[in-house]
């Protein structure tokens, strides 16, 4: 298992390109599911969740490549309709498939996710959309065992009393290919949600209001084939952004998705980082010290969740109190215990942090428990006297590209060791 180490205070310059969203690349991938030929998308980053989900194309009896920034798929014959337990267990957004195989293959069988580090996940809300169209759902042996009716599903209003990002997409992806039209209120806003439907548009479906919470989709007989291009990461972005300002550096950020970044980009100004916007790049020069700034996790357009441990980072070494709460999962707050071994000064109160800003972090050895809080332990590692050891990095590599490679290329004194 791979070791990161880290020699704190160099500041951090140069220039970085962002990669492609996993978030983004995990929907577009299983929409290989709906087409009727092959599919190619650029701008894929070299992601283990990415190779996964590719793994779980192919169990199924498709053709799924990934390498040198793209991917080939082609899901056109399928065997087995299905997503085992042992792919979906490493991997909760394997739970994608199962309403692009329900909308063209009218059946599939998808391993129930269990929880994860940050909270319980169920996927409840995915279940009912589906059934709202039609489908008939049985849970055996922990398995979701679902059927389209007789002459598949059928368009239906579907209403989200709470936001969730994938149950979205899944219906979206199931919808593209139903009797009639389906109308989704309390539709998911985030980029990744509308980069999706960008590309099923592409293909030919018929979708709109994008974007926004309220999506209609007027089903088609079928999807072509296609070339997408998938969205520049924000949250890659967001954690580059927060390395440059904790290591008092001066950084030029390229392909960095302007839009998607807003609420990220006001936190950073309110923490008293300078960023200068032009054209698709932005540059991130720290100023005097850190400001301590309050956040709460919300949807999009709020601040992500996906953030969240990032900017906890940040306020560690902010100049007051900064107070953090969580409030998309209910347990995600895992880094706490291994920044305070930096001598962050962090209490929780429910779903509050309140992090007092510290002078100085002095480096320690740590553990990663899940993808962003790998990514905030290396961040607050960038801005500690000393040397820090972070393990586990596997969750690191599930979701960021090179990300440890970038740092080097800006100047942190980071290596990665085989333990
Ligand atoms: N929820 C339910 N029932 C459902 C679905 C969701 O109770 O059927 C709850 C969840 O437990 C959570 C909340 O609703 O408390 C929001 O969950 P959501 O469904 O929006 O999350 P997700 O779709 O499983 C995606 C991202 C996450 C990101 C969240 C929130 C992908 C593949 N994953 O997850 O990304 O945190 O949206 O924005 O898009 C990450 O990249 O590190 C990551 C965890």
């Amino acid at each position: 298992m791979d070791k990161i180490l880290i020699e704190g205070l160099q500041p951090l310059r140069g220039e970085v390109k962002i990669s492609g969203a996993k978030n983004a690349a995990l929907p577009l991938l299983a929409t290989a599911i709906l087409c009727d030929g092959p599919l190619r998308l650029e701008n894929v980053p070299d992601l283990r969740d990415l190779a996964t989900m590719a793994a779980l194309l192919r169990h199924m009896g498709g053709r799924a490549e990934i390498g040198g920034g793209s991917a080939e798929l082609d899901l056109s014959a399928l065997r087995a309709p299905e997503a085992p337990y042992e792919l979906v267990k490493t991997m909760r957004a394997s739970a994608l498939v199962l309403g692009p195989l329900l909308a063209r293959h009218g059946r599939a069988r998808v391993s129930l996710p269990g929880g994860c580090a940050i909270g319980a996940r169920p996927i409840d809300m995915h279940l009912k959309a589906l059934a709202a169209m039609g489908a008939a759902i049985d849970l055996e042996g922990g398995y979701v065992v679902a059927r389209a009716p007789e002459g598949g599903l059928r368009g239906a209003h579907v209403h989200f009393d709470a936001v969730t990002v994938t149950g979205t997409e899944n219906l979206m992806m199931a919808a593209a290919l139903a009797r009639g039209r389906t109308v989704i209120t309390g539709a998911a806003r985030e980029p990744e949600v509308a980069d999706t439907a960008a590309a099923m548009t592409a293909m030919g479906a018929k979708i709109s209001g994008a974007g926004t919470d309220v999506l209609t989709i007027d089903g088609v007989d079928s999807l072509k084939p296609a070339a997408c291009r998938v969205m520049p990461d924000r949250i890659e972005a967001g954690t580059l952004m927060v390395a440059a300002a904790i290591s008092g550096g001066d950084v030029t950020i390229t392909d960095a998705p302007h839009e998607a970044l807003e609420a990220v980009y006001g936190k950073m100004r309110e923490a008293g980082v300078k960023l200068t916007a032009a054209g698709d790049a932005v540059r991130i020069s720290a100023g005097g010290g850190i400001v301590s700034a309050d956040v709460v996790t919300r949807p999009h357009p709020g601040f992500p969740t996906d953030m969240q441990a990032q900017f906890m980072a940040l306020m560690a070494i902010g100049d007051k109190i900064s107070r953090i709460t969580e409030t998309i999962f209910e347990n995600r707050f895992m880094h706490v215990s291994e920044l305070r071994r930096l001598g962050a000064d962090i209490t929780l109160e429910g779903r509050a942090a309140l992090v007092k800003g510290v002078r100085r972090l002095s480096g320690a050895p740590m553990m990663a428990t899940d993808l962003r809080a790998s990514a905030s332990l290396i961040l607050a590692a960038l801005a500690a006297r000393g040397q820090s050891e972070i393990s586990r990095v596997y969750h690191l590599d599930r979701g960021y590209d090179r990300l440890d490679e970038k740092l080097r290329a800006l100047g942190a004194r980071i290596r990665r060791v085989k333990a």
